[in-house]
């Protein structure tokens, strides 16, 4: 059995993802998972523990709510370093704070380019003495530098105590794509060259970078989502079925698909920019990161061979929805002639902000002509998320379950498909807000009927009784 962490650090602590997911996933641990050990947040700041706490109180109000008494534990749970990664007196007072406890976990919620020194800090202190680390996303910047921040952590951490995090892994609506196909037997044996045309996932926000410019411009839609969140999807939609039920045939499952997928080949690649990113805080005027990317992949495997498989992400887009759409071949004979290429069977799996998997197909309509209509069958339709996914996943991290987390195989193989769409030369294409990204991109999915917008229900506005 593996050790329970017995305290909890995060690096990064008055920052925007300890605001959006860190304490509304820690008020979530202490309501439903009995969670009470120590809570340090590390940043370089001017503010105090009180400050801190009233950040944590306004994070879950907004993120989630407040539940009084779960809030109320973690501002008593929660303790303050202040200091910069550079100075070894931080990692000093966060030793001391650390007190009694031999199994820390250290959570960098910071940006990529801090990871090395804090880890550094953290070995030369003994805070990684007997320590867990999580690695927040992207790990790395392309695959030379994952495999150096590799390299770097193992000289610190065994591979079993570092967890590389991808929040995505941690949505209920993702791990029933893995679930929805290996627990029912009718779709492995459609699901392969023989019967699908085509899938496409689309990951689509309605709003731009949210005064995150700076990080922004570190990464990019290929880093930002790509590598990681759209890349795991695409992994569970396409591997094998693992083994066994063990973390470790798990992974090894994802690995070997992941090394089956093409790097990916520039002319399939398209990147955009909305019109006003350059005038975003912290982003370069004649800025060529793209907010947007679409993608082509092969995966040359005996069951993928010729499946085209197209990505896209993007800010600034019409809607907010993450859906996979997984297209069926046509009937082999047109037997109703007016049955056209669009109303081929699919599979439709919407991970956000509902969640809904389904299933389309024909009937006939009731009359005398052999005429048809689209019906969706639904096997699961859920209006929002259910749990935090970063509580689920800290929880195993503190529990020493890697299963959700990404292996440093596994990432290195990531970045050896997304590598050759990197530091492309070719300038991004400009679009414009609100719409889905850059013309060019039509050009990827032209062969194959076009991309598939996903239409999501405007909330009902309530009309006032006068
Ligand atoms: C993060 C990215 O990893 O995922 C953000 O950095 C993105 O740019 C976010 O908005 C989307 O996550 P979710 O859970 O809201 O779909």
């Amino acid at each position: 059995m593996a050790v329970k962490s017995d305290a909890f650090v995060f690096f990064g602590a008055t920052g925007d993802l300890a605001y959006k997911q860190i304490f509304p996933a820690l008020q979530d641990m202490i309501r439903h998972e009995h969670f009470d050990l120590p809570i340090i947040g590390v940043a370089r700041s001017d503010w105090d523990l009180e400050r801190l706490r009233e950040r944590a109180r306004a994070s879950v109000r907004e993120h989630g709510g407040l539940e009084k008494h779960a809030c109320e534990k973690l501002c008593r749970l929660l303790q303050f370093v202040n200091g910069d990664y550079n100075d070894p007196g931080t990692f000093a007072r966060l030793r001391k704070q650390l007190g009694k406890a031999k199994h820390p976990l250290h959570y960098l919620a910071i940006p990529p380019s801090m990871f090395e020194t804090v880890v550094k800090g953290l070995d030369a202190s003994g805070c990684a003495d007997g320590a867990r680390v999580v690695v927040e996303k992207p790990f790395g910047r392309d695959l030379k530098s994952a495999h150096a921040l590799n390299r770097t952590l193992h000289r610190i951490f065994p591979e079993d105590a570092i967890f590389r995090i991808d929040h995505y892994l941690g949505k209920e609506a993702v791990q029933n794509l893995l679930y929805f196909r290996f627990a029912n037997t009718f779709l492995e044996p459609v699901w392969n060259r023989t019967y699908i045309e085509n899938v496409q996932i689309t990951m689509a926000e309605a709003f731009g970078v949210q005064g995150r410019g700076s990080f922004y411009e570190e990464v990019g839609a290929l880093r930002d989502v790509i590598q990681n969140h759209m890349l795991q999807v695409l992994v569970l939609l396409a591997m094998d079925a693992p083994t066994g039920r063990d973390a470790e045939s798990v992974r090894s499952e994802k690995l070997r698909l992941l090394r089956a997928i093409r790097p990916l080949d520039p002319e399939e690649v398209v990147r955009g920019q909305f019109a006003g990113y350059r005038s975003e805080p912290g982003v370069a005027r004649n800025s060529q990161m793209e907010t947007f990317a679409a993608l082509r992949l092969h995966i040359d495997t005996w069951r993928w061979a010729g499946v085209p498989f197209y990505i896209r992400a993007g800010k600034e887009m019409p809607v907010t929805c993450t859906e996979v759409l997984v297209t069926l071949k046509r009937p082999p004979l047109a037997v109703f002639d007016h049955v056209k290429r669009e109303d081929a069977n699919f599979f439709r799996f919407r991970l956000s902000p509902d969640v809904v998997i389904s299933a389309g197909a024909r009937v006939k309509k009731p009359g005398e002509a052999m005429r048809g209509e689209e019906v969706e069958l639904v096997a699961r339709s859920q209006p929002r998320r259910v749990r935090p996914p970063y509580s689920r996943l800290l929880g195993d991290a503190l529990r020493g379950d890697a299963e959700l987390f990404g292996r440093d195989d596994s990432i290195e193989a990531a970045w050896r498909i997304i590598d050759p769409a990197l530091n492309d030369a070719e300038k991004v294409s400009t679009y414009k807000p609100r719409t889905w990204g850059p013309a060019a991109a039509a050009r990827l999915t032209a062969g194959d009927g076009g991309w598939k917008d996903p239409v999501v229900a405007k909330p009902k506005t309530r009309t006032s009784k006068k």
